[in-house]
């Protein structure tokens, strides 16, 4: 099973950016422990990150013709850019969303968020564990599905 795993704008700054919210660990360093969980779990991820959000749009319609499922970090393009939110309800595969900071308890403005009603879970506030507890509910998901 393949995931498609994007990062949005600004998480190419993961590890220099704020740490007290999005920690220490790379971009880099991130990816490499996401397909390390995605094997673990007998998966297949493939990570891209941008800092445009036409690409981001593109990465996300195209991941319907190769991709199971679709993690999606969009970065501050959460809180306004239905763009985004357009293309994951086009979307037929699974979408979960992920924030490494609970965006819940922090600034008034992070707590919208234009995917709240088309993405099928969220997992927010667990750092980059958030990842791996997407991608387990992706398999458990699958599994069910399957049945
Ligand atoms: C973020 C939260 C957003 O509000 C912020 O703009 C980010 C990162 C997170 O992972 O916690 O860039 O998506």
């Amino acid at each position: 099973m393949i995931v498609a795993v994007l990062h949005g704008v600004n998480l190419n700054l993961l590890g220099r950016r704020d740490p007290q919210h999005y920690g220490t660990l790379s971009l880099q360093g991130l990816e490499t422990q996401i397909y390390a969980w995605a094997r673990e779990l007998g998966m297949d991820a493939r990570c891209h990150q941008t800092n445009h959000e036409g690409e981001f749009v593109e990465h996300i319609q195209e991941a319907q013709e190769w991709a199971s499922a679709v993690i999606l970090n969009p970065g501050a393009w959460t809180h306004y850019a239905y763009s985004i939110r357009d293309a994951v309800d086009y979307l037929t595969i699974p979408a979960v969303e992920v924030h490494l900071s609970d965006i819940q308890q922090r600034e008034r403005f992070r707590r919208f968020s234009v995917l709240e009603e088309v993405a099928e879970h969220r997992v927010v506030g667990k750092g980059p564990d958030g990842y791996r507890l997407a991608l387990e509910w992706i398999r458990s998901t699958k599994e069910n599905d399957a049945r």
